[in-house]
């Protein structure tokens, strides 16, 4: 059976407000950003990715990150993660009182110098030194390994390298990885092989999986995760974002599409899908765009239309 051995509850990371916004073509303002995170965070998510402690000249859109982060309410349960790429960055993170950071590194070589302007060891050094400054902070320190399932530059990426960026990961002693596709390259046996290789070799290792729709493989991707027994996993609002230094890059999967899946399934998301849905309706007003999600366009499976919505009357 399906599920059989997966656990029930599952833990969503929505980054809309962080993958969705750095790439839109206009900048988000900053009250919009911080009213927006605020009603998500009365939704039930177990985690919101706020926004990035990045240079403003390489995301434009995220110069706001302090403000956004001071900004906003900081809602019980809630964990409000901001990425971070570097030492200044992590100091940043500390100044606003940020309850995790996502350090990112790409293991594809030259999506890292594109997107980080550095080469694997030099993140590398840089996060050791984020390690040294997050010491007695409280602050939890989540690792991300970029293009775990393929690089726009470099193709396919070989096993024993994300295992190598995990290991790499595990011996500076962050708390927790995310296995991230960046660009949508994932499909399910590839996930399915990748998860168990590395709860195999890193037994307990908290991981959470990103996946972005790129080819429309992203729930796929998640019934492969779940299936391999990860329980936590990044979506966006309306399915926006992509990483801007990545060619072809289009959005992450959505978490109102990933959450009325789960709902179906049986899993306990512990988000309140309608008040997802009220606040997914009002994104394209804020990104002015129409947006990929499908819910909001179809509507719940549940909900029932009206068989006769045609009258004859008048013509
Ligand atoms: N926050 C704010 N400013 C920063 C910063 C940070 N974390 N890191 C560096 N800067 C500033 C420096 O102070 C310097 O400013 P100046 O020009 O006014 O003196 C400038 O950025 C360049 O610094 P440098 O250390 O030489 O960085 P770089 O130009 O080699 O860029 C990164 C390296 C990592 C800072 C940059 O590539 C970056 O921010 N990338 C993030 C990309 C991203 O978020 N992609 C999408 C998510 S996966
Ligand atoms: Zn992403």
């Amino acid at each position: 059976m399906l599920f059989a051995e997966t656990p029930k509850r599952v833990y969503i990371n929505d980054v809309a407000v962080r993958d969705g916004f750095q790439s839109e073509a206009e900048f988000v303002p900053t009250d919009e950003k911080i009213a927006l995170i605020n009603r998500l965070s009365r939704t039930g998510l177990a985690k919101i990715e706020v926004t990035s402690f990045v240079s403003p000249k390489a995301i434009p859109n995220l110069r706001d990150a302090g403000e956004v982060m001071n900004g906003i309410d900081r809602v019980k349960g809630v964990a409000y993660v901001a990425l971070v790429p570097n030492e200044r960055g992590c100091e940043r993170a500390l100044e606003c009182g940020v309850d995790e950071i996502n350090l990112v590194m790409s293991i594809g070589e030259r999506h890292n110098l594109a997107n980080m302007r550095m080469t694997c060891e030099e993140s590398l050094a840089q996060f050791r030194r984020v390690m040294e400054l997050v010491r007695g902070s409280g602050m939890r320190v989540n690792a991300t390994v970029a293009t775990a399932f393929g690089c726009p530059f470099d193709g396919e990426q070989p096993l024993h390298r994300v295992l190598w960026a995990v290991e790499q990961y595990m011996a500076i002693g962050v708390d927790s990885v995310t296995l991230a596709d960046t660009v949508g390259m994932a499909h399910p046996a590839q996930v399915g092989e990748v998860v168990e290789a590395c709860r195999k070799t890193f037994p307990g290792l908290p991981a959470t999986l990103h996946f972005h729709d790129t080819r429309g493989m992203g729930l796929a991707n998640v019934i492969a995760g779940l299936s391999a027994g990860i329980d936590s996993f990044d979506a966006s609002l309306g399915g926006i974002g992509g990483c801007p230094y990545a060619p072809g890059a289009t959005g992450n999967i959505c978490t109102e599409d990933l959450v009325h899946m789960l709902d179906a399934c049986g899993f306990d998301t512990g988000v309140q899908l309608d008040a997802l849905l009220g606040i997914a309706r009002d994104l394209p007003r804020i990104v002015g765009h129409d947006v990929p999600g499908h819910l909001i366009k179809a509507g719940k499976r549940t909900e029932l239309q009206n068989p006769f919505p045609f009258t004859s009357s008048g013509g």
